[in-house]
């Protein structure tokens, strides 16, 4: 889900109510959210949290670029120049090469994201589309980025070709070896019913993934 301007304009008034507390705010998919919802953020809706609120950044996502390992932060200066003293004893500094990537990235025509944002979700909706199709699976609907969290526990005590599914990690090994599709098991993020699903893959083969994960579930016995 992607919180809305109220929503963060709430957890923005708990926050100035709790003045002890700094705020990591990961906001790595700013330029990819669904359906015209928009980027709402802590600082923009209670600027007195900006003295202790640290944004995240990176052009991993907004960019398609997560190789090149550039992240950015934007917080106070006290706590600005201790990451930079932690991060120098660590990796000095950025290659060169990267850091020209980067300058090109965010100098270049920024229509590349907005037209990544438009195919994501584009390819959301196949996603759901393929989902709403298989019987017993609920798959909610995702506002931004690009996976997919279905609870799949329908399948759990059933088999597929005699390999037996009694927990979402036997679910993604048999979905794998039977029909190459790999997907993470959900108890890697908390939901031992779910498996997350990213679909990053070329438009082009996105169809013939979600098939195979509907013909799997048809399988299942
Ligand atoms: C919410 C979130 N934050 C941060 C990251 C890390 O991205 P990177 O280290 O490539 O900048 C990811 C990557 O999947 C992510 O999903």
């Amino acid at each position: 889900m992607v919180y809305d301007h109220a929503e963060v304009r709430a957890l923005a008034d708990v926050l100035v109510d709790a003045p002890d507390t700094w705020i990591i705010s990961d906001d790595i998919y700013n330029r990819m959210i669904f359906d015209g919802l928009g980027y709402a953020h802590l600082v923009k809706a209670r600027p007195e949290l900006r003295d202790r609120t640290i944004l995240l950044d990176s052009i991993s996502k907004t960019y398609g670029m997560p190789g090149w390992r550039v992240g950015m932060a934007a917080a106070p200066p006290a706590a600005a120049q201790a990451l930079v003293n932690l991060n120098s004893n660590a990796i000095t500094n950025l290659p060169e090469v990267v850091n020209a990537a980067a300058i090109a990235a965010f100098s270049g025509p920024q229509d590349v994201p907005e037209a990544k944002c438009r195919e994501f979700q584009g390819k959301r909706d196949q996603v759901m589309a393929a989902f709403a199709a298989i019987p017993g699976v609920n798959c909610p609907k995702p506002q931004g980025a690009f996976y997919v969290f279905p609870d799949v526990s329908c399948a759990f005590g059933k088999a597929h070709n005699g390999k037996r599914i009694d927990n979402d990690v036997d679910f993604c090994n048999v979905l794998l070896d039977t029909k190459g599709v790999a997907c993470v098991p959900g108890s890697a993020f908390g939901e031992p019913r779910a498996i997350r699903i990213s679909y990053t893959c070329p438009t082009a083969q996105l169809p013939d993934g979600l098939k195979r994960i509907q013909d799997f579930f048809a399988e299942i016995a």
